[in-house]
């Protein structure tokens, strides 16, 4: 059947404008068949009152749960939730019980993820066995399981040339290393930046672990050739780094949350876990450095890091809860209320660094509008304003600081592979 769907608005690629656009597409092949005017012929229509017609969004960075944490996610919820905020595809991280470290466990998640019918799900593998920072794993199964890249999330590789294998034999395969920046020698037992915890009275966690191993990774691409891709970029100094080396031409991405963009530290005055995260909320001059480099594409790309967490668990006080903070359902209110309708961010920049930009350095089908290209749409509504309010999330993860901000631009309807996959309103599944 042929839809089509009037009332919306597009963002022109090129000029970065809206215009008012109809798009159709078939629901059986899943494509997009004209993008013009009222006048094209289709079997059923729907119209919409001036929502913004978006390529799916791409998530880089989120956590599921599953096979093993699944009281805190599991993939129904997790693809649900990535669902209800606009994503049509999202890469999950290894550190699941057990961890992504063989191919049967990847090919678990993308059958289970698949039959789940939502957003499209791609698993990071582990780089080392039980994400132990040892043995690497079998990087060639991994890839033939579906595995989309080598990440030890969570933790990093600390050992240097263990990470020079891993990175020389995942170049040989064409499969990006994914990199949680933190060297533990450095950062040891802390748990906020040191200006927060000192107030708190907990241990403080360096800001330069990040960069130090930022550094040492850039050097050991720059050798390799592989693909970097720097997770949760957070300090100004992690930022300098990266712009230093794609000047001299590493193949070097990064990607930076929602919460290094909009909080900092500063806003740490009580013993509260929901403000744990890692990398941990950094001061002002660090959000800046993260803002003014996604601006000028240092940091290529929103990723959530959406870290799910039981109610028990975050409850412990900040010294003893795991880190971690929900990011699916509202990443793209978030940043369109705080940093597009300010005039901060334009919003072609903010929607090419959750769509085409990831598309394009992950091999991902999708990010992009175009006629004989996937019907992946997330239909979001720019009048409606509302507070952020857990207890109505999808995932089953409440752990949020943003509880309780107003935000606009709330995914209506997803749209990927021309089926709906997220109704605003619908039930939810857990
Ligand atoms: O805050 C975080 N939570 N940072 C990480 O690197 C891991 C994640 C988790 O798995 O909860
Ligand atoms: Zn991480």
């Amino acid at each position: 059947m042929r839809i089509r769907i009037d009332g919306g608005r597009l963002l022109h690629s090129q000029t970065g404008e809206l215009y008012g656009a109809s798009v159709c597409y078939d629901d059986v092949t899943g494509k997009i068949t004209a993008i013009g005017d009222e006048t094209i012929p289709a079997d059923k229509v729907e119209t919409l009152q001036g929502e913004l017609i978006l390529p799916g969004f791409i998530d880089m960075h989120v956590h599921l749960r599953d096979p093993g944490f699944t009281a805190k996610e599991t993939l129904t919820s997790g693809l649900q939730s990535a669902a209800a905020g606009g994503f049509t595809h999202v890469a999950c991280m290894p550190n699941t019980n057990p961890p992504t470290d063989a191919a049967e466990i990847v090919r678990d998640i993308t059958t289970r993820g698949r039959d789940v019918g939502k957003t499209s799900v791609h698993p990071i593998a582990c780089i080392t066995v039980s994400q132990k920072g040892e043995a690497l794993t079998d990087f060639a199964q991994l890839k033939e399981a579906g595995a989309i890249a080598l990440s030890d999330d969570g933790k990093g590789v600390q050992h240097g040339r263990r990470m020079l294998d891993a990175m020389t034999r995942a170049k040989e395969l064409d499969m990006p290393i994914v990199i949680h920046s933190e060297d533990e020698t450095l950062s040891g037992n802390g748990v906020l930046h040191p200006e927060a915890a000192k107030r708190i009275g907990v241990p403080g966690l360096l800001e330069e672990s990040e960069a130090a191993m930022i550094a040492r990774d850039i050097l050991l691409a720059e050798r390799t050739g592989v693909h970097l891709h720097v997770c949760h970029v957070s300090t100004e100094q992690s930022v300098a780094l990266i712009r230093w080396a794609k000047a001299r031409g590493v193949h070097i991405t990064a990607e930076v949350t929602p919460h290094h963009l909009l909080l900092t530290e500063a806003l740490i005055t009580e013993d509260d876990a929901v403000w744990k995260v890692n990398p941990p909320l950094q001061g002002e001059r660090d959000r800046m450095a993260c803002l003014e480099g996604f601006l000028d594409g240092t940091l290529d790309m929103i990723a959530t890091d959406h870290a799910p967490h039981t109610v028990d668990e975050k409850s412990r006080g900040i010294l003893r809860a795991p880190f971690g903070m929900v990011g699916s359902e509202v990443a793209f209110p978030l940043l369109y209320t705080y940093l597009v309708l300010p005039g901060i961010v334009p919003l072609s920049r903010l929607v090419e660094a959750m769509t085409r930009v990831p598309a394009t350095h992950f091999g991902i089908d999708g990010g992009a509008m175009h006629v004989g290209g996937t019907a992946d749409f997330a239909i979001v509504d720019l009048t409606k304003e509302k507070e952020i309010d857990p207890d109505r999330f999808y995932t089953r993860g409440r752990n949020t600081p943003f509880a309780g901000w107003r935000a606009t631009g709330w995914t209506a309807r997803t749209i990927h592979l021309g089926r709906e996959i997220f109704i605003a309103g619908e039930e939810r599944f857990i």
